[in-house]
């Protein structure tokens, strides 16, 4: 049995400059064809409401329903770091969240919570953190977000907006986040916040850069509807879901994934 990655594994990958694979996960049977193929970060994302419930957006995915889909996740595998998406509203003042991301380690097995948004969650970061909660800051585009932005774009491609992300990066890892996540950001903006934080980034359309690639497992099967820029169907490559994996982690690996055509 291969030994359980660490929050401090991911950091020393981060500092060895190896590429860390990560991609969604919400039942046994893809957990563990995804620990075969080696991935190393299997994200519970809320996600799962758009991929498994049919929804437009994220918005409705429940902590029961996260508690659920970690469950599965997190009991049938052992060697990724199980992280889990805390749900809409379920971290609206930091009294909430730390009981709701202590359910989510508790009940349902995540070794780390991922939660949406900039400066204003450093308090609740904060609290996670000295309560011994490894938090992971989602920032760029915030999918929970989604009906304030009025859609899904592209974060920080202006001086302003870039600059703000990465003062918010800044703030969360001195609050205690213990990993960031970029979705859409332009792969320069990603480049730098990466090489002047220390603790691990995770990019989803944020470029090659970012320590760490992830994407809606799902997507890059082509299972989706529809097939985000920054995504690529490792399935239509090969003929099976673990070499699909498989091929997705050594293109992590070896920086192949992503490439031009990839990000923004
Ligand atoms: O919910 C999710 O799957 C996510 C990824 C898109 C990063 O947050």
């Amino acid at each position: 049995m291969s030994k359980a990655i660490t929050i401090s594994d991911l950091n020393k990958m981060k500092q060895a400059g190896e590429k860390i694979a990560c991609l969604t996960s919400y039942d046994a049977c893809f957990a563990k064809l995804q620990e075969k193929a080696g991935v190393d970060v299997l994200l519970v994302g809320d996600s799962l409401g758009m991929v498994l419930h049919g929804q437009e957006t994220t918005v409705s995915v429940t902590m029961s329903d996260m508690i659920y889909h970690t469950r599965l996740v997190s009991q049938n595998c052992t060697r990724p770091l199980v992280m889990s998406d805390m749900p809409f509203m379920s971290y609206g003042s930091p009294a909430q969240a730390l009981g709701n991301a202590s359910r989510l380690i508790a009940e349902a097995g995540a070794k780390m919570v991922k939660l949406e948004g900039g400066a204003m969650f450093a308090d609740t970061i904060s609290l996670l953190s000295d309560h011994g909660i490894a938090v992971c800051a989602h920032l760029g585009l915030t999918p929970q977000s989604v009906h304030k932005i009025g859609g899904y774009f592209v974060q920080g491609r202006d001086e302003e907006s870039a600059k703000q992300l990465t003062d918010d990066a800044l703030l969360l890892e001195k609050a205690g986040a213990e990993c960031l996540l970029l979705e859409c950001v332009p792969a320069t903006v990603a480049a730098d916040i990466t090489a002047e934080i220390n603790i691990p980034v995770i990019g989803i359309g944020a470029g090659l850069d970012c320590d760490a690639q992830v994407l809606v497992a799902h997507d890059m099967l082509g299972m989706s509807a529809y097939q985000p820029k920054f995504s690529r169907n490792f399935l239509q490559e090969t003929d099976s879901i673990e070499s699909a994996f498989r091929n997705y982690v050594t293109a992590v690996k070896s920086q192949v994934f992503p490439d031009a055509a990839h990000i923004f």
